[in-house]
């Protein structure tokens, strides 16, 4: 997998619909000059929220996506600082949790506007499905039975173009990190090769960014705003390139592109 852009092929008659922001692995302390892997966490996070601000539209519906590790140390006071920081954020936040978060304290303090805790919405024609991949002690991920359950449930309900996303990385990335991805993958890909609506599939975790097309559907990951890890070599490496977040635009039929933004990018909106 690379990190590539998808060249979408829209039909004649689709229209753009929507657009989702990708926002992973913050790994925020309670302490804002607490520094991880060199980054001080909290401000590259504000560097990203801002990029990722400019990408707001106001003519097609935009949801932003925290795909996890939202907390390095999950501590209450570390969600409800990062409500704050979202407080004026101006379009809809659906979160997820990652390997690294406390589940309890995010369901009980990330519930002010604009974060959202429903974790299926329909934005456009498109239905968005976030599932909790985290396992309690575990940094590997795995979908419960009820998970897939739930899913398959909703899959069965709605027939829109469906875009999911959770923590855990699906396909392997060639990369040490694959010792932890999600455990239960195969289960997970018997169930979407039921379902042709499903197009994409977006996660964390990995701290870079990749792009697999895998029996007709997108498997991406996507840079942390925190510290990077080095796509060119198996073991961890830091990778001194900047933080940074997925784009994802969303056709009325069932295509999309996406890229990746980075912080120091400075291609004119
Ligand atoms: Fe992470």
């Amino acid at each position: 997998m690379k990190d590539s852009l998808r060249a979408a092929m829209p039909h004649p008659h689709s229209s753009h619909v929507a657009r989702l922001i990708q926002l992973s692995d913050l790994h925020l302390f309670s302490d804002a000059e607490r520094c991880l892997n060199g980054e001080n966490t909290r401000q590259r996070f504000t560097e990203v929220l801002q990029r990722a601000k400019r990408y707001h539209r106001d003519d097609i519906p935009t949801v932003t996506v925290l795909s996890g590790d939202l907390a390095e140390d999950e501590q209450a006071k570390t969600y409800q600082h990062l409500a704050t920081m979202l407080a004026d954020y101006p379009q809809p936040v659906l979160w997820i949790p990652g390997n690294h978060d406390n589940l309890q304290s995010m369901t009980s303090l990330l519930t002010s506007s604009p974060l959202i805790e429903d974790k299926q919405i329909l934005i456009g024609n498109w239905n968005i499905i976030g599932l909790n991949s985290k396992q309690p002690k575990e940094k590997w991920g795995y979908l419960a039975d009820t998970s897939l359950a739930m899913l398959r449930s909703q899959l069965q309900q709605h027939d829109n173009p469906t875009l999911l996303v959770l923590h855990h990385h699906v396909r392997p990335i060639d990369h040490d990190i694959d010792a932890i991805a999600l455990k239960n993958a195969d289960a997970f890909l018997s169930l979407l090769s039921e379902f042709p609506q499903v197009k994409c599939v977006l996660s964390g975790h990995v701290h870079q960014a990749r792009a697999e097309q895998y029996h007709g559907i997108g498997f991406y990951t996507c840079p942390a705003t925190a510290y990077q890890i080095d796509p060119t070599v198996k073991k961890f490496k830091l990778d001194p390139q900047s933080a940074g977040f997925r784009l994802v635009d969303l056709w009325s039929c069932g295509n999309y592109r996406t890229e990746v933004i980075r912080c120091d990018n400075q291609k004119p909106l």
